[in-house]
């Protein structure tokens, strides 16, 4: 199982999307370990963006992420990081498939909505810089049994 964290962006707050975006990630399978509604800091943007530092969109992009607030999610499942980017979309809502989140709910390419790690040393460390000790549980689910095959004996 891998754990990734997603953010729903300011916009997907603003305009009322966290619902819709929540149950596509929900009616995937993936599972909800982690939850909060917060407002980014400018250290806390610039921590989480530090690959980011030196690029043109840089300042816009923090200054967005601080602008109102946003959604966390640490999001659980087989492979979670890789299926939240597929379901995320490109990164630019004009380019990004129907189908998509970022394909089908926006068309701007800096007001994309969702945030998703892009790796598992990404994953690390953003759920380490949103989320405190004891704010991410471990819990069964009961339709765990449906969502994934175990009669192998690893959930596939
Ligand atoms: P994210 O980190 O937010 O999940 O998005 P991503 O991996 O798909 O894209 P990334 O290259 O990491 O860019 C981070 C965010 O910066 C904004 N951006 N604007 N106007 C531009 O050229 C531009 N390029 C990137 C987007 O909000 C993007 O999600
Ligand atoms: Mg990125």
């Amino acid at each position: 199982m891998e754990t990734t964290l997603i953010i729903l962006k300011p916009d997907a707050v603003q305009r009322g999307l966290v619902g819709r975006i929540l149950t596509r990630l929900e009616e995937k399978g993936l599972q909800v370990v982690g939850l909060k509604l917060m407002k980014i800091s400018d250290d806390l943007a610039a921590r989480h963006y530090s690959d980011h530092r030196e690029k043109p969109f840089y300042p816009g992009l923090v200054r967005f992420m601080t602008s109102s607030p946003v959604v966390v999610a640490a999001i659980r499942g087989v492979g979670a990081i890789t299926v939240c980017r597929n379901l995320m979309g490109a990164t630019f809502g004009s380019k990004a498939a129907a189908g998509t989140i970022r394909g089908d709910f926006g068309v701007s390419n800096s007001f994309n909505l969702i945030h998703g790690s892009d790796g598992p040393e990404a994953a690390a460390k953003e759920l380490g810089l949103f989320f405190g000790p004891g704010e991410v549980l471990d819990y069964p689910r009961a339709v765990d049994c449906w969502v994934y095959d175990s009669s192998g004996g690893k959930a596939e």
